[in-house]
């Protein structure tokens, strides 16, 4: 029995894994902004289930974090889902920002908090969610690919990091690709629906491998973005 925390766990992928993890047996603790749908998913099984309502675009969601491992009596799996995206072909600052919150801001100050546990602890798994939107630059939303970009990055390094200090702290990132989830309002060829995204999300980080991508053919169409000429690239997209 291992001890999970997912923040972004009120709806989608993060809902999903963690009903997984309830089913396993495991001891879950769950984090987002939207307490009622963090009670619903507690009421599966009370005893196994801890939840806090933590915005992490404010400071004291370092503190929230702490808390929670604490109150769940300690911390084997990390996991930040919370992401907020947008197309934004008129540049609206407001949802640019919204997004820098909660995708570096958020994701920077939880995930240094889940690696000092882990270094003092002595071991621990770290997961973050990026996404294949990360791979290049996507016109049609800046902030969103930037900041996914930033997540892709932040993660090798303090793999990197742990390695040099042979702490021995794993490190997942997670690329997704097009899943249906509120975050997604559209429908988008090869879209995955979420308890088929929610399956692959558990069992890729059980299995515990630097990078992986949801579903696994995103792999390959990854590969395709970096090798498609910038000329024609900037047309498709
Ligand atoms: N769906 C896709 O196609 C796709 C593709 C690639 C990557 N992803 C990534 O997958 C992750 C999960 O997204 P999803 O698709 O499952 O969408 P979702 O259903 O909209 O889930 C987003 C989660 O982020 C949380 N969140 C947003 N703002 C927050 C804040 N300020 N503080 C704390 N939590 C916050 C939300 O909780 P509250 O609103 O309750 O706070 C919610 O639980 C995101 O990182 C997203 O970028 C999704």
């Amino acid at each position: 029995m291992k001890r999970i925390i997912i923040i972004g766990a009120s709806s989608g992928l993060g809902k999903e894994l963690a009903q997984h993890h309830i089913r396993a047996g495991n001891i879950v603790g769950i984090g987002g902004r939207r307490e009622n749908l963090l009670e619903e998913i507690r009421a599966i099984n009370p005893k196994n289930v801890f939840i806090k309502k933590i915005d992490t675009r404010k400071p004291q969601a370092k503190d929230e974090l702490i808390s929670l491992i604490e109150e769940m009596g300690g911390m084997d799996v990390f996991v930040y889902c919370s992401g907020v995206g947008y197309i934004n072909k008129k540049l609206d600052f407001e949802k640019e920002m919204q997004t820098v919150e909660v995708n570096v801001y958020g994701f920077t100050q939880l995930v240094n908090v889940a690696y000092h546990y882990f270094a003092k602890r002595g071991s621990g798994h770290i997961v973050g969610v990026a996404s294949v939107a990360g791979e290049r630059t996507l016109s049609r939303c800046p902030a969103y690919s930037a900041t996914k970009r930033y997540n892709i990055m932040y993660l090798k390094a303090i793999r990197q990091l742990a390695e040099k200090n042979k702490y021995n702290i794993r490190v997942t990132t997670v690329m997704p690709g097009f899943i249906k989830t509120d975050m997604v309002k559209f429908h988008y060829p090869l879209m995955t629906n979420l308890d088929k995204g929610g399956k692959l999300l558990f069992k890729a980080i059980e299995k515990g491998k630097k990078k992986t991508f949801i579903p696994g053919y995103w792999g390959l169409i990854s590969l395709f973005m970096y090798i498609i000429p910038s000329f024609i690239w900037k047309k498709i997209i």
